[in-house]
């Protein structure tokens, strides 16, 4: 008897989980064919040997900016190549210039070292390999750029200035930010030119037949009580329209069921994964945070559970009080962590006047569940 036998063997809701699985590409995007037809209008100029020009999409996490785009690349892959390519680079993967332009060698066959050459050398031999294995056939190379967010704030603009600067290639990027564009120069926004193509954020009807559709290859017939899909688009519809949420509350749902054994994906199994993907998110968050970091947590916990108003000079107070003398960082840092805890979306800060001649205020507020927060602490 083999274990695997053994957890494979006992009953499952799912028919196949793999298709809940972020990477999961499906045929069918329900809800984007504009955005579809839109990219490959100026990819078809390809077909021609003409250059498309640069497109830009932008939209919140999850609105199926990746998905879009890997669809389009398959099915133009499919007609075009050898005489047209398209390469997928992920900039968190490869953050910058010389690593995107290392991996595009790779990509064409022509190894280059991650580390150790200079910028231009290997600009040079990108270029070099271009020559000889796009120009050779047809003229045209269409590099995605997914989270250029990432490489721009890192590595500035230099990839997007030689990228520009070589003829037949186009870029498509895409950004979770409408305002990405501050970290380009001027000089490069112009040869830029970009068409740009905006995801909304997903409703709840179309998060429902986003998910139905996903829901028929994933689970057994049957196994979903009526109201479970509904509740997995409604609370994604409130996280800002997130496909990828609504498919983790669906798949986290499924999971429970099996767990309990139960034969039926039931609708409290819902908030119950919801609760649990909350908790994983800020267990994750909090335990990555540098330690002083989390003793400024921890500060903001204790004062929130004593009912306390939280001002930054209370905050710092606190945080000493608890550091017990140790290692402690300066007052203007502590307004950093707070910046840096805002952004993680754990607390929120206002400023509020005291009234004439007392000045401003900071107030920090817990935007987390404190008892969510106490047991990612805990955890770590
Ligand atoms: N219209 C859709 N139909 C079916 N599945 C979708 C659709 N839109 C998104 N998805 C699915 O939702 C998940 C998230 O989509 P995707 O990764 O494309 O989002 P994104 O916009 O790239 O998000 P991020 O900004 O976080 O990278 C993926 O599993 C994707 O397959
Ligand atoms: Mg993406």
């Amino acid at each position: 008897m083999n274990i695997f036998d053994d957890l494979s063997g006992g009953k499952s809701v799912f028919k196949n989980k793999k298709y809940l699985d972020h990477r999961f590409l499906p045929d069918k995007l329900p809800h984007r064919e504009k955005q579809i037809k839109s990219i490959a209008k100026y990819w078809k100029e390809a077909l021609d040997g003409v250059t498309p020009p640069n497109i830009t999409i932008y939209g919140k996490t999850g609105t199926g900016k990746t998905a879009v785009a890997k669809f389009v690349m398959k099915q133009l892959k499919e007609i075009a190549e050898p005489n047209v390519r398209v390469e997928y680079i992920r900039c968190t993967d490869y953050s910058t210039e010389y690593q995107v332009l290392a991996r595009l060698c790779q990509l064409m066959g022509k190894d280059v070292p991650f580390r150790g050459w200079t910028k231009a050398e290997v600009i040079n031999v990108f270029k070099d390999t271009l020559r000889r294995n796009v120009y050779d056939e047809k003229p045209i190379l269409i590099v995605i750029l997914d989270e250029i967010d990432i490489l721009l704030r890192k590595d500035g603009d230099g990839l997007l200035y030689t990228l520009t600067r070589t003829d037949n290639i186009s870029i498509l990027s895409i950004s979770n930010y409408v305002d990405f564009k501050r970290f380009i120069k001027p000089r490069v926004k112009s040869s830029l030119r970009d068409r740009e193509i905006v995801f909304p954020p997903y409703g709840a009807n179309q998060l429902v037949d986003i998910l139905e559709e996903r829901a028929d290859m994933a689970f057994k017939k049957n196994v979903l009580e009526d109201d479970v899909i509904p509740l997995c688009a409604a609370l994604a519809a409130k996280e800002e329209g997130d496909a990828r949420y609504a498919l983790d509350l669906l798949r986290t749902a499924g999971e429970i069921a099996d767990e309990r054994g139960s034969d039926i994906v039931k609708g409290e199994f819902v908030r119950e994964a919801k609760e649990y993907i909350e908790h994983n998110k800020i267990v994750e968050i909090v335990s990555t945070l540098p330690a002083q970091q989390q003793r400024v947590l921890e500060a903001i916990l204790y004062l929130t559970k004593r009912n306390e108003e939280i001002t930054s000079g209370k905050l710092y107070e606190t945080y000493k009080k608890l550091s017990r003398g140790k290692d402690i960082v300066s007052y203007r840092r502590i307004f950093d962590f707070i910046n840096e805890l805002e952004l993680l979306g754990i607390i929120s800060t206002n400023t509020v006047s005291r009234g004439r001649g007392r000045g401003r205020t900071n107030i920090i507020k817990l935007q987390c569940d404190v008892s969510l927060l106490e047991d990612a602490l805990w955890v770590i």
